[in-house]
């Protein structure tokens, strides 16, 4: 058995508010953790389950920017969903918290500030990419360019979507910011970076051998390598103006970098929801679990306990119980995709069937490799598992108990070398449950749970008492009561993993008590006492439901094979007044005269008649269109541009363009035939 630690302060990885959970996250994540958590407390033990959203970061901002609104009212939507969601599938935190409140970053720049203070970090000046036009360094998603490896022309500044290279921006072949279209220049930022590399012997001994034995192999697999390839500084702070500001003088316009901040949100939550916080993250009896994805791993088994090192006064993880990844029928889950079976769906779609999509995450939980979830096997686990054996031995039970004892509970008479050994069994299985949920082993946990339904089911198929009532009643007693202890022990062991349905058998059966160690004892249903009326616990799930959703992933997948614009529409841009629209003054005009500019290949001198004045423009549509073809075109142009000098013309005005995804280029044209040059567009 496992060490008892005191109290125990559970913590699941916060996910980004930016989009709604799906069912990898709930596998990878909040089903393993709530499982957890809903055991201790059954053991009556200390327990808080920390969960909340994370709020700050670089896809937050870009989100906003598309959306045309602000990442404040990003996370506001996503946060409310993601919450609401995870509370009626029923994951039971203790706070739900989210890294946009003040707690959060009061906690996280004090934080910073005592490490700052105490000469914890290294201060370093770089060149980074700058958009002048903007006035804004660029994280690395800001900037797209050509790849250097595969000449795909959308590729971003950390990694091209086309072949799958990391990249770093520098190496983009002509790099574009994102939020002007211009092209970035490089200047000289500084910032503050954690010296993870003097943090390395420590972490081979905490880690490498301390946890070699404890830690999922996956887990530490990662972690050694990552230590062996040699550990760098780590920058912590970001030019950026989403998130929570660097606390020293002479940074404004820097905030903490986004994982810097993420798992301090954990202690933050803490902080909110107990005064008695700290005992929860510094006394050296409480045990630190943090359930995470494998993508997470670095930030919870080295940055994260590096920081936390550096501090000086906190506890660290005991465990990190990783997981792989869940696929869905076979390919990758991805949000950008869509393919993804998004939980607020399920729960719309599929409504009182939590324990479903539970049971089917944790029997097929990736826990030691990747896994696939697929809507067959969803109906299947359900039609063949939860219906067939679960809900079929509690029903048959109940439903004999009505049937012959008027549905009370009845004596037990005489016991058999069956009951004996049934019996046996049903004490020794609680205890196997928990050794398996204590190391973190949650498929194998259910699965046994549903072997003791399975012994439950083939000892009333063996006993017969529908054949035995006829001759002997007294047997039948004996036989039902050992069923319904059964039931009674399934009522409390299935709990963690079943809670909805745990609790329909807890009415059911008329059970009150609800601690685990409860659930060995062979007499935990009283003789006397009335059942309620037999309900199905499940109920079959149909054919046409199942190829619903395979039909909306098929749908998912053709769009997906759809061939994709060339061009990201550029995401809306920041709201003007409209006192700054009316000092645009644009007017239809009438092309008159159009001859290319020699020595470019982009440019065409045109002469144009705005109404007020004949004047020359020079544009540079030399590309996409000849000079005859355009000459007598009624066009859109704003007059009172600055002039500007282009190849030594001095060009007078800007002819407005529009540019669809895929590059083609077309006039904003006035429509009518009656519009005359010179009228405002407004
Ligand atoms: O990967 C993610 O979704 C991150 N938002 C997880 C953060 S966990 C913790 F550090 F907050
Ligand atoms: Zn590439």
């Amino acid at each position: 058995m496992s060490k008892e630690f005191k109290r125990y302060t559970v913590t699941s990885a916060l996910p980004y508010a930016n989009g709604p959970v799906h069912v990898g996250h709930l596998a990878g994540v909040y089903v393993p953790a709530d499982i957890y958590v809903r055991y201790l407390r059954m053991k009556g033990r200390d327990v808080i389950f920390i969960g909340g959203s994370d709020e700050h970061g670089v896809p937050i901002t870009i989100k906003a920017r598309e959306a045309g609104i602000t990442p404040k009212q990003i996370v506001d939507r996503y946060h409310t969903m993601i919450r609401d969601a995870f509370s009626e599938f029923g994951i039971s935190f203790d706070i739900y918290s989210r890294t946009s409140n003040a707690m959060h970053h009061q906690t996280s720049s004090a934080f910073f500030e005592k490490l700052y203070r105490e000469g914890k970090f290294i201060e370093k000046t770089s060149d980074q990419f700058y958009d002048t036009e903007a006035g804004q360094f660029l994280a690395d998603r800001y900037i797209t360019g050509t790849c250097p490896r595969c000449g795909n022309e959308r590729a971003y500044g950390d990694q091209c979507e086309a072949c799958g290279s990391s990249l770093s921006p520098e190496e983009l072949i002509q790099p574009r910011s994102t939020l002007s279209g211009s092209a970035p220049v490089l200047k000289t930022t500084r910032h503050w970076y954690l010296p993870l590399q003097e943090y390395e012997p420590w972490l081979r001994e905490w880690i490498l051998e301390g946890h070699k034995n404890d830690w999922r192999a996956n887990v530490y697999g990662q972690c050694k390598s990552w230590i062996d390839q040699g550990l760098q500084p780590r920058a912590v702070t970001r030019d950026l103006d989403w998130g929570v500001k660097v606390p020293v003088e002479g940074a404004e316009g820097k905030v903490l970098y986004v994982w810097f901040d993420a798992p301090i949100g954990y202690i933050s939550a803490t902080r909110e929801l107990t005064d008695n916080w700290e005992t929860y993250w510094k006394d050296p009896e409480s045990r630190l679990i943090h359930f995470i994805g494998k993508d997470n791993i670095v930030f919870h088994c080295i940055i994260f306990p590096a920081m936390l090192k550096a501090e000086g006064s906190y506890i660290l993880p005991d465990n990190v119980p990783s997981n792989e990844f869940l696929n869905l029928e076979g390919e990758k889950i991805s949000t950008s995709r869509n393919w993804a079976v998004w939980l607020h769906e399920y729960l719309q779609e599929f409504p009182g069937k939590q324990d479903v999509l539970r049971y089917v995450l944790t029997a097929n939980a990736p826990e030691t490799k990747d896994n696939d979830f697929t809507w067959k096997d969803f109906q299947a686990r359900n039609n063949n598992e939860l219906l067939a054996i679960l809900g079929n031995l509690v029903n048959r039970t109940v439903v004999l108990t009505h049937k012959f004892f008027g549905g009370v509970v009845p004596e037990v008479t005489e016991l058999t070398e069956d009951d004996r050994l049934l019996l046996g069994q049903l004490e020794d299985f609680p205890g196997k449950i928990a050794e398996n949920i204590e190391h973190f082993r949650f498929r194998e946990g259910l699965n046994q749970m549903m072997n003791l339904a399975r012994l439950g089911n083939k000892y009333l198929t063996d006993q017969e008492p529908w054949k035995k009532i006829k001759t002997d009643e007294e047997r039948v007693k004996t036989i039902l009561n050992l069923s319904l202890q059964v039931c009674a022990s399934l009522t409390l062991v299935s709990a963690p993993f079943l809670p909805f349905t745990s609790q329909s058998m807890h009415r059911l059966l008329n059970i009150s008590e609800n601690r685990w160690d409860d659930a060995g004892n062979q007499s935990l249903l009283k003789p006397g006492t009335v059942l309620g009326d037999p309900v199905f616990l499940f109920e079959k799930i149909e054919d046409d439901a199942i190829q619903f959703q395979i039909d909306k992933l098929e749908k998912t997948r053709q769009q997906n094979l759809q061939p994709k614009a060339a061009i990201p529409l550029e995401p809306a841009r920041e709201p003007v007044n409209y006192d700054d629209f009316l000092k645009m003054d644009i007017r239809t005009a009438t092309i008159l005269a159009a001859e290319a500019v020699p020595k470019t290949q982009k440019l065409l001198k045109l002469t144009v008649d705005t109404g007020l004045d004949t004047r020359t423009i020079v544009s540079g549509i030399a590309e996409y269109f000849k000079p005859e073809e355009i000459i007598g075109k009624k066009v859109a142009v704003l007059v009172n541009l600055e002039p500007r000098q282009l190849r030594g013309i001095t060009s007078n005005g800007m002819i407005l363009m529009a540019q669809n995804p895929d590059g083609t280029l077309f006039f904003v044209t006035p429509e009518g035939a009656d519009v005359v040059s010179g009228a405002t567009i407004r």
